[in-house]
């Protein structure tokens, strides 16, 4: 009995070091990010990565939803290591239902503005938008807007679109405002938005600047981003919207312009948690911020970087000064108020 006990757990061990061996030589050199993004120039990056790393980047792509859940339901079993996501919201709700792990990191921690990453380290801002005004130069003049708060001024009754409420970068945006002017101003605000709305909200950013262009609406709120995307598109009309209208960054004598990010965080089972850490520090850095934001026509988080000359020709601005984990914390309560006001 002693020995055939002996036997099975030598047989055992012998089997689960090889089971161990496998999963390092196979995770060792690749990693596996779910990533929001799809650019061609992404591609090149991830090459870079793996020329000077010997790492192999597999990249599955899906939308923010679609990629959380995916990775909740495969739980230890997961093949991602990374997860890369377009939204501060979204990260915290990866964070929050513990799907991500926190990392020590110097080369991000100097590379990442504080205010750019989770206060816990549990993710990593890559790339910024500016969520601003965008409006007819025929129609309304530059000194005529200020801040988000005078966009409730009777002077601009029926003038004003942006997409619905249950698009996660109006939820940002009003959590970030619960943040900064409290539950109560927030919740005036909104409800000054929206009596001054030009139609019941819908279609997505690029939609509003083009409400703008046909004459539904004087003013857009959305992120400039989709400036430069429409630009470059091969739709005729966008690039015209894009050409027509002129972009204005809100509250730069208060509180500041609404930023965004897109951010990274290493998953909670990453089989590669070094190669993970080394993914998110090397676009991080100089090398591999400059594509990886222009990719997108978004500034780059790594101050040392320049930023893109259709960005530049906007000018400098001011962005709130508030860390943006807050945007999570705070969109559950975003939602609500939007729904009690009435914005669709
Ligand atoms: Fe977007």
């Amino acid at each position: 009995m002693k020995k055939l006990w002996l036997f099975l757990s030598v047989s055992i061990t012998v089997l689960m070091l090889n089971a161990c061996t496998l999963g390092v030589n196979s995770s060792e050199d690749s990693i596996t990010i779910f990533s929001e993004r799809h650019y061609d120039t992404d591609q090149m990056l991830f090459d870079l990565f793996t020329e000077q790393t010997g790492i192999e980047v597999n990249v599955i792509d899906g939308n923010a939803d679609q990629l959380i859940n995916r990775l909740e339901n495969e739980g230890e079993d997961t093949s991602a290591d990374v997860l890369i996501i377009a939204d501060a919201g979204r990260l915290h709700r990866a964070k929050s239902r513990d799907l991500l792990q926190p990392v020590e990191s110097d080369t991000l921690f100097n590379n990442i503005p504080s205010n750019y990453r989770d206060a816990d380290n549990y993710w990593f801002g890559l790339t910024k938008r500016a969520r601003v005004l965008v409006y007819h130069p025929d129609r309304v003049d530059a000194s005529e807007l200020s801040t988000y708060e005078a966009l409730t001024d009777t002077q601009f009754e029926g003038r004003i679109v942006t997409r619905t409420s249950t698009n996660i970068y109006n939820q940002s945006l009003m959590a970030s405002f619960i943040e900064i002017m409290g539950e109560e101003a927030a919740k005036n605000f909104a409800t000054g938005l929206v009596n001054n709305f030009a139609r019941t909200p819908s279609g997505n950013d690029r939609d509003q600047a083009k409400a703008v262009v046909q004459g539904i609406a004087d003013i857009a709120i959305m992120n400039t981003y989709y400036i430069g995307r429409m630009m470059n598109s091969s739709d005729s009309f966008e690039q015209e919207v894009a050409d027509t209208v002129e972009v204005f960054f809100p509250n730069q004598e208060t509180t500041g312009t609404h930023v965004n990010i897109s951010a990274a965080g290493v998953t909670k089972h990453a089989s590669n948690l070094e190669g993970a850490i080394q993914f998110i520090e090397f676009l991080s850095g100089e090398e591999a911020q400059s594509s990886f934001a222009n990719a997108n026509f978004e500034y780059p988080v790594n101050e040392a970087v320049e930023v893109h000359e259709l960005l530049s020709s906007w000018g400098e601005f001011k962005a709130q000064d508030i860390n943006l984990s807050v945007l999570g914390e705070n969109s559950y309560q975003a939602t609500i108020i939007m729904d009690e006001v009435g914005w669709e």
